[in-house]
């Protein structure tokens, strides 16, 4: 039986009759937030925002009022606030939705949200191909500009704040905070080392900031609508607020799903809500947050001890679809871009293709990423092409770890998960593979080619 949505940020998306533009927005309610928001004591909403315990959406799922209680207010600096919209993470595709269908929930969230932490000025980074979207958020920053709802004075309370909105150029690593902050400024989007460079420290011209993405930073127009208390039981305890799924791959309705975080089971979202596989098909492996988080194999048995001390022990359709239980189980709900794999999948030809991805978006800055993510495109390559060899996957994994962990910023982590985990639960394909291959060669049918790769 399929199973409803419980809407929260998508609430209205989908409506029939329902658009972007100012006036719709308002007749649903619309800015009633940023109206009380203006008249509360900034440090208050940053207390509902602190009760709420909403974790951050784009990736690493840090509590967004524990990010802005670290802000630097002493330094007498300007404070900047940064949306990221530059969703780049591969199988995650919920913010561009936000901005075609709802902006004006983003930029209310994003005025409550600047008013709370008193930013002098607040930018949305927008991934370059979004061409549409950048469009439509010009649009929709007219529309509030004119009635007063971002500006100066907003609503007659004395504070001013504008958002101006920044297109990238479309790399991955505009996606990761300090790289994109970078970018704003001007430059090379590389990465800066965190410390010094912790944005709520020394940010947007080194003066502090906060990056949240887009989805999070709607959040906290919801927080002010109902406290963070009662923000704070829809889900679990620290789990709280509900997350968009963004379902791709092997299922037969693939799509965004919002529910309550803990709400569903990962089986319930593949086969109540996304109808389940193709005809005559199993399920294979699971990658659950986006194509850096560790992936899944159908056939494992999870067991462990959740944060809270509860024993687990679950089967892939069994895990909660929350930040803590898909960390229990060895992987993270990341950007919330669930990859979903059944029995046709050739591994080694995934991993080829996450590889292929992560090779082009290195910045280049550290030499066992600059280095070694290519190392592993070229392995999984000459693997797909015919020359793979035995010892493969050991390579593999011993080139994974030596980039994690030793990198300026966790993209040396996003490219090397995916390839530790893929080798930890199929090995065996990558060394079949190599064995059929060569008896393939050596039987004349498959041309041994020299390769220049390594
Ligand atoms: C390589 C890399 C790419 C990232 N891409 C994105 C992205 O496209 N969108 C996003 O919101 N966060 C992305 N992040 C996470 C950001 O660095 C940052 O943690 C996030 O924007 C903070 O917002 P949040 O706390 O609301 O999640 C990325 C991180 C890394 C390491
Ligand atoms: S880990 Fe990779 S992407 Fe990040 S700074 Fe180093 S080279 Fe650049």
């Amino acid at each position: 039986m399929a199973i409803q949505e419980q809407r929260l940020i998508f609430k209205h998306l989908d409506e029939p009759g329902y658009s972007n533009d100012i006036d719709c927005y308002l007749r649903h309610g619309g800015y009633e937030q940023l109206k009380q928001a203006v008249t509360m004591k900034p440090e208050d909403i940053c207390a509902e925002v602190m009760d709420s315990g909403v974790r951050g959406r784009g990736g690493a799922g840090f509590p967004a009022g524990m990010k802005w209680k670290f802000l630097d207010r002493k330094s007498g600096k300007p404070i900047y606030l940064v949306c990221n919209a530059d969703e780049s993470e591969p199988g995650t595709f919920k913010d561009r939705q936000i901005i075609h269908k709802d902006p004006h929930q983003l930029i209310e969230g994003m005025m409550c949200s600047a008013y709370a932490i008193q930013a002098k000025l607040a930018f949305i980074y927008i991934r370059g191909e979004f061409f549409q979207g950048y469009r439509i958020l010009e649009r929709a920053i007219e529309e509030a500009r004119e009635k007063n709802l971002l500006g100066e004075n907003i609503l007659g309370s004395g504070y001013s704040c504008d958002i101006i909105v920044h297109r990238g150029a479309g790399a991955y690593i505009c996606g990761e905070e300090t790289g994109l902050i970078e970018s704003l400024e001007g430059f090379r989007a590389n990465p800066r080392i965190k410390p010094p460079y912790f944005p709520a420290a020394l940010g947007l011209y080194q003066c502090p900031t906060i990056v949240n993405n887009v989805e999070t930073l709607c959040d906290v127009k919801h927080i002010i609508e109902m406290g963070g208390k009662e923000f704070a039981k829809i889900g679990t305890p620290g789990n709280s607020g509900t997350r968009i799924w963004c379902v791709s791959g092997h299922v037969q309705k693939p799509g965004y799903y919002e529910f309550p975080c803990a709400a569903i089971t990962l089986g319930q979202l593949i086969y109540d809500v996304c109808g389940g596989l193709k005809p005559g098909r199993k399920l294979k492996a699971v990658i659950p947050g986006g194509s850096s988080s560790k992936i899944l194999r159908a056939d494992e048995r999870f067991t462990g001890k959740l944060k809270n001390g509860t024993d687990f022990d679950w089967g892939i359709e069994d895990i909660p679809m929350d930040f803590d239980s898909l960390m229990a189980v060895g992987s993270m709900s990341g950007s919330g871009g669930v990859i979903v794999m059944d029995d046709s999948t050739d591994m080694v030809e995934a991993l080829a293709n996450i590889n292929y991805f992560y090779a082009h978006e290195s910045c280049g800055q550290c030499t066992p990423c600059r280095e070694g993510v290519p190392w592993m495109r070229k392995i999984t390559q000459r693997m797909i092409e015919g020359n793979a060899r035995e010892e493969d996957a050991d390579l593999l994994n011993s080139i994974a770890d030596q980039i994690a962990g030793r990198t300026i910023c966790a993209f040396g982590e996003a490219a090397s998960w995916p390839v530790q985990s893929f080798i930890a639960k199929f090995k065996d394909e990558f060394v079949e593979k190599a064995r059929e291959q060569a008896a393939r060669r050596k039987a004349g049918e498959l041309a041994a080619k020299e390769t220049t790769l390594i």
